[in-house]
């Protein structure tokens, strides 16, 4: 039973066995889905954990509870990821009250067929329970639409549902004052561009609201409790939702035996002897997408090269320029590359690419026909060098 403060518990479980997270992103590090009870007057659970952990779920709730009834669940999030026990833990505490907005009450309809027994809350509304009084606010679509936070007045806790989550399970402690954190930043990154990368926005305008409360821990649904890195979880949710990246290039490339390969490698080596040294090269066909998304997020340039497939372009290229679209990916740095045999698509479908993201041009794109020659080969120096110069003073 872990303690956040006097009067909340952690009763949340680690993944450690399912490989893919939406059944899309990798999960090497596992994942964890945070649950919290705060013992006052009332009893009051805030969010749930997936159905796949129910029962290691109901017993960290009873320890804690010790003979008590529970009183509330507070729903911040609907996902199954947080919501997957709902049916099971109404089941178990039959007259418990399920607190959550209008959304999230058409949520439990449909996914649990649950419609009785709710308490509505809108923007600014409170829930006294004892000595803690919780106050509810909308953050829309950080990551669903019916997404809410609850902010803990008494001791200042945010129970923040997805934002700041990261991927990574707790491997013993909770706190991050009590885990090497370090490896979590990547993490959080990737889980930022994977799940909540479309959504920049909403995210700015949650933490704009956030930034007016006095906030001293972070209890977010995945990953770590924060308490001494607050500013800094803060400030990787501010840089990305504002689509700010770091120094450095991502190289995204297809190839099927090698030719637009070598195109990516004469690019980076143009770059890496004009002093750039964060080049990340990722071949689409062994790279998962979750980490090159990860990457786009995370750098400010990016080049991508494809050869054309069957009079389009390389279909493992098409399926992370859509991700990317998706995203509405801002403010980047970008050059692109591709190749053919007898009749060129990648670079035409590229360009498309080039104008629905509304990106700056570092340089002039490559075309090159069946494999490198001295004069391809140029064209790609150039292209790596004009990338560079926009890094390099
Ligand atoms: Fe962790 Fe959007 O659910």
């Amino acid at each position: 039973m872990k303690q956040i403060t006097n009067d909340i518990f952690y009763v949340g479980v680690n993944d450690r066995q399912k490989h893919l997270f939406e059944n899309l992103w990798p999960l090497p590090s596992g994942v964890s889905y945070n649950s919290y009870l705060i013992t006052d007057e009332k009893t009051v659970l805030i969010d749930t954990v997936e159905i796949a952990y129910v029962d290691l779920f109901l017993k960290k709730i009873e320890e804690v509870l010790n003979g008590r009834t529970l009183d509330y669940l507070i729903v911040n999030h609907s996902e199954p990821d947080h919501a997957g026990s709902i049916r099971i833990l109404r089941q178990y505490y039959p007259n418990l009250q399920i607190v959550g907005n209008r959304l999230t009450f058409g949520m439990l309809a449909g996914y649990h067929s649950i419609s009785d027994g709710l308490i509505e809350v809108k923007e600014g509304d409170t829930l006294t329970i004892g000595k803690h009084r919780l106050t509810f606010y909308m953050t829309p679509m950080v990551h669903w639409p019916e997404v809410m936070v609850t902010y803990d007045e008494t001791d200042k806790v945010l129970f923040s549902a997805d934002a700041f989550g990261t991927y990574g399970a707790l491997d013993g402690g909770v706190f991050d004052a009590e885990l090497n954190v370090e490896h979590y930043w990547e993490e959080m990154i990737r889980y930022y561009a994977n799940i909540v990368g479309k959504y920049g926005n909403p995210v700015q305008k949650a933490l704009q609201k956030l930034s007016l409360l006095d906030i001293q821990t972070i209890c977010s649904t995945h990953g770590p409790v924060w308490r001494e890195n607050i500013d800094m979880v803060v400030s990787i949710y501010d840089r990305l939702s504002r689509y700010e990246a770091a120094e450095g290039v991502t190289i995204i490339y297809g190839s099927m035996y090698g030719n637009t390969e070598q195109m990516a490698e004469t690019i980076a080596s143009a770059m890496a002897a004009d002093g750039i040294k964060n080049i990340v090269m990722h071949n689409v066909s062994k790279s998962p997408a979750s980490y090159i998304l990860k990457d786009v997020f995370k750098y400010k340039g990016i080049l991508i090269g494809s050869p054309t497939y069957s009079g389009s372009i390389f279909p493992k290229i098409d399926s992370i320029l859509k991700m990317i679209e998706l995203r509405e990916v801002k403010n980047r740095l970008f050059g692109y590359f591709g190749s053919f045999t007898w009749a060129g698509a990648a670079v035409k479908r590229l360009a498309t690419f080039n104008e629905n993201m509304k990106w700056e041009l570092a340089g002039d794109p490559v075309e090159m026909k069946q494999s490198i020659n001295a004069e391809t080969a140029e064209k790609c120096i150039k292209l790596g060098q004009a990338m560079a110069a926009r890094f390099v003073n």
